[in-house]
């Protein structure tokens, strides 16, 4: 009798949980409708364009825009100004940089002309004939990002990292397990890079999207003048995610941070909101 009470009792929790579920489906469902209107209108307003619209000096431009022979360089051209936000406090410091996907080495060149001398440029990518691309700055080393023993062991050697690039194959299943297999080795402060994520419902960019859950997290320690939350281990280690055109961008905070805090800073206060 005891046993069918509580089989009867699970059923039942079964039952409202998933249908607690099947509801936050059905809202999450209609916000993307909302948002595909909302995208449709959006895209019937008339925009005037520019083909050129860079602001700032941006020396890996220059760079690009210089490389008229030799090793070749391959990059979506909106993906400077992206680079040159995120990267440029690294210019002239000891920064290990690791690209994946060499190809033709011009972008190795170029990291290394950018950061410059105290840089340490690091080259993968599943071609043995990239090896050609290895110098005094640079250490190219081959295999299959896919692989995850092969990220175990390129740690193993080369210890933690301050930037990844990830403009190797480009499949969603290389782009994921790379960043699985990589963001922690990330120091405090770094970037991680990944190009070429392409086309609506891309499976990486779904699969990056919970982690903007994630960081939308808050469990309140209830103090009305300094409102606090805890922190799980990815919100005191990822300060943001960025979305580009083909583009993501995860960057750490320079040190860990152990909560979130919205403190009130004044002393007159409306009444309505007590
Ligand atoms: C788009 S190209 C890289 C372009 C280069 N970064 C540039 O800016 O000119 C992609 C490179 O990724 C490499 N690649 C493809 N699949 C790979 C994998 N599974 N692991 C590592 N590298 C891979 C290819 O051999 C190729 O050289």
């Amino acid at each position: 009798m005891y046993r069918k009470i509580r089989n009867l009792a699970s059923l039942i929790k079964q039952i409202i949980f998933k249908r607690k579920e099947l509801r936050l489906y059905l809202e999450l469902s209609s916000e993307r409708t909302k948002a595909s209107e909302y995208l449709e209108r959006y895209n019937l307003e008339k925009i005037k364009t520019e083909q050129d619209n860079r602001d700032v000096k941006n020396p890996l431009w220059d760079y690009f825009q210089n490389n008229k022979e030799g090793n070749g360089i391959w990059k979506w051209e909106h993906y400077f100004d992206i680079y040159h936000k995120h990267f440029n406090k690294f210019i002239n410091k000891e920064v290990k940089v690791l690209e994946i996907g060499i190809y033709s080495g011009g972008s190795l060149g170029m990291w290394k002309s950018y950061f410059g001398d105290k840089c340490k440029i690091y080259g993968v990518d599943i071609k043995e004939a990239c090896k050609i691309y290895e110098n005094d700055q640079t250490k190219v080393l081959i295999g299959d990002q896919e692989d995850r023993n092969f990220w175990k062991n390129l740690f193993k050697e080369i210890g933690p990292i301050d930037i990844i690039i990830d403009d190797g194959g480009h499949t969603t299943e290389q782009q994921r397990i790379t960043l699985e297999e990589t963001l922690s080795e990330i120091n405090p402060g770094g970037i991680y890079l990944c190009e070429d994520v392409h086309r609506e419902n891309n499976r990486f960019a779904e699969y990056t999207k919970s982690f903007v859950d994630e960081l939308n997290k808050i469990k309140v320690n209830s103090n009305k003048n300094n409102l606090t939350s805890g922190v799980t281990n990815f919100q005191s280690s990822i300060k943001s995610i960025c979305y580009y055109p083909y583009v993501t961008v995860i960057e750490k905070y320079e040190a860990p941070i152990s909560k979130l805090s919205a403190p009130k800073h004044g002393t007159v206060w409306q009444p309505f909101f007590d």
